[in-house]
């Protein structure tokens, strides 16, 4: 499992006793050493933004992210974000997290901080166009809830075929739920770069790393660390 903008881990404590393997990506580095300090040897904390996820194509089952959306300054950026964890997450994983709904006392909370509330009347469409389907949305008062699926087969990618496209910058990039796979082989369950599983994310706290192959802004050297997944 992946976790966007734990902050200071109130809810990386809880999703740690949840999941065989938790990383959390945070954009605040002082927050990063922090957590890294605390939780280090049960939770991979990486220090970077989630709208350049520092991670391998379908490298995660599960993303999630509470109360961090509208710290993602436009909704230009914050589709970004859905983007990347639309890239990281094998098909058939699921993106699912909450967020705060705008009130006076919200704005006032907000007053000097970045803070674009996200409408969750358009986060279906937004994650649909992202690639995310089975979308649900649950809204109360002050806030909501929702979550999406990478789907295992693309619609547009022939009939029965398990691999499913992610749309980046780069160019589009496909991955079966065994992995990435290479250029123009959308058709087969193999991974393209010789193993089952994707590599490791890029930069854990701390070190340099980064990965061999993947979206042109991750490759840099080899991650010094274990397999990614969770
Ligand atoms: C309000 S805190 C939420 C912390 C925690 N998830 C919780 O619910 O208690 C939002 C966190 O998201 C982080 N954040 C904001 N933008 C981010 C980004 N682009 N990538 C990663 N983390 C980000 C902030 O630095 C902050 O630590």
């Amino acid at each position: 499992m992946l976790e966007l903008g734990p902050g200071f881990g109130a809810t990386t404590r809880v999703l740690v006793n949840l999941t065989p393997s938790l990383t959390a990506l945070e954009i605040d580095e002082k927050s990063a050493r922090l957590l890294d300090g605390s939780l280090g040897e049960r939770v991979r904390i990486l220090h970077g933004d989630a709208t350049r996820i520092p991670a391998e194509d379908c490298s995660f089952d599960t993303v999630v992210a509470f109360t961090m959306l509208h710290h993602v300054p436009s909704p230009a950026k914050q589709d970004q974000l859905f983007a990347e964890t639309f890239r990281v997450l094998r098909p058939g994983g699921v993106f699912a997290g909450s967020d705060s709904l705008t009130s006076l006392g919200f704005r006032l909370i907000h007053l000097g901080d970045t803070s674009v509330t996200v409408d969750p009347g358009r986060l279906p469409d937004r994650l649909a166009a992202a690639g995310f389907e089975r979308t649900r949305i649950a809204t109360t008062a002050a806030s909501f809830r929702f979550q999406g699926t990478r789907p295992l087969v693309d619609s547009t990618g022939g009939a029965g075929r398990l691999t499913t496209r992610a749309n980046t910058p780069d160019g589009p990039r496909w991955c079966s739920p065994h992995g990435p796979v290479g250029p123009g082989l959308p058709a087969g369950l193999a991974c393209a770069h010789g193993h089952p599983r994707a590599p490791a994310p890029a930069r854990r706290l701390g070190g340099p790393a980064a990965v061999a192959h993947g979206p042109p802004h991750l490759r840099r050297r080899r991650s010094a660390g274990g397999p990614a997944g969770g």
